[in-house]
């Protein structure tokens, strides 16, 4: 028995590195994480769910929305875009700076950017090309932005604005990643869809909703009632096809209404310094000041990047 030594530290060693791997190292990198929050602690991230959204995610877990849903997206890369929001005073100056950074584009072109303000001038570049580029166009109190915009394709596909990280789980157990895509990723829902009647009528009958849809309807979150005074402001508006006998109507139970606050919830898009992204700026909030002068300072912060 003179191997028996050797064979039985190999095998501590083999699922001593594994746990080391596995568990330990992980614990320690990801295991005491804090919300982020900035410096006054206003702006808090992220925040625990509220009861009717935790209530929501049992019956998520309940019913294994998680074998066709994920809830993570990935980003392969983050880019940078320079946005011009301010032309300042030296325009001749501005625009051969401009020609400087874009040779391709003439001289008429971008002076047109300069009464398109703001405009990205310059798209997917690393952050310290686009650094350099932003204090070049500082010419004559022009003002240049730098934005920070990750991409990958399930961004493309606008399941998300940045990639999920281990912040955006703090407050679930267990965490409902998912390893199948049979639908879409989840993880910002709450976001793209943000009208809870969908989200019913989605559950009840998906293809109502969304034309050939593969997902199961999930009816049994709904019952049937017979309408006494007056027809409930929750029941379901279905076409004939699906419409209960007349007298009767088809309301969510309580689990289906936390089921969709817990989908309304689901919002992974606050930038962390793990992974930052550049968000719109808020429009202006309501003030006493007259609707025009609010309505100028909202200079379309949402508008897509033109190519
Ligand atoms: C058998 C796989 C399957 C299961 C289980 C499943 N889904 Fe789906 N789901 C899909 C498919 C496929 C789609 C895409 C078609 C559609 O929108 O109906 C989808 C779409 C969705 C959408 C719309 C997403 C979007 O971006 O348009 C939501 C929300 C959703 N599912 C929620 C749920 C919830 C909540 C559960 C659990 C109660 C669930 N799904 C269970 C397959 C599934």
């Amino acid at each position: 028995m003179k191997g028996l030594a050797p064979l039985i530290r190999g095998i501590l060693g083999t699922f001593g590195f594994s746990w080391l791997g596995l568990i330990l190292i992980p614990n320690y990198q990801i295991g005491h994480l804090d919300p982020q929050m900035d410096e006054e602690a206003t702006d808090v991230y992220p925040l625990p769910r509220s009861g009717m959204a935790e209530r929501g995610r049992h019956v998520y877990v309940a019913n294994g929305c998680a074998y066709c849903h994920s809830q993570q997206v990935y980003q392969s890369a983050t880019v940078c875009e320079v946005r011009l929001t301010e032309a300042g005073t030296n325009q001749p100056a501005l625009v051969s700076a401009l020609l400087q950074l874009r040779p391709g584009v003439s001289e008429v072109e971008a002076k047109q950017w300069l009464t398109q303000l703001p405009k990205t001038v310059l798209q997917g570049v690393k952050i310290e090309a686009a650094d350099a580029v932003v204090k070049s166009l500082r010419v004559g109190d022009a003002k240049a932005e730098l934005w920070i915009v990750p991409v990958g394709p399930d961004i493309e596909r606008g399941w998300g604005k940045r990639r999920t990280v281990a912040e955006d789980f703090l407050y679930d157990y267990p965490v409902m990643l998912g390893a199948l895509r049979i639908g879409p990723d989840l993880a910002n829902v709450g976001e793209r869809r943000p009208d809870a009647n969908w989200h019913l009528r989605h559950l009840y009958a998906p293809r109502l909703e969304v034309e050939n849809s593969a997902m199961p309807p999930y009816r049994f979150l709904f019952e049937t009632h017979r309408i006494e005074r007056a027809p409930s402001p929750d029941a379901l508006m279905l076409p004939a096809s699906l419409a209960p006998p007349p007298g009767y109507e088809i309301v969510p139970k309580p689990e289906a209404k936390a089921l969709v606050g817990y989908l309304a919830s689901l919002r992974a898009d606050a930038p962390l310094f793990v992974a930052p992204l550049t968000v719109p700026p808020l429009p202006p909030a309501e003030t006493n000041a007259p609707a025009a002068a609010a309505g100028t300072t909202n200079a379309s912060p949402a508008s897509p990047p033109p190519k």
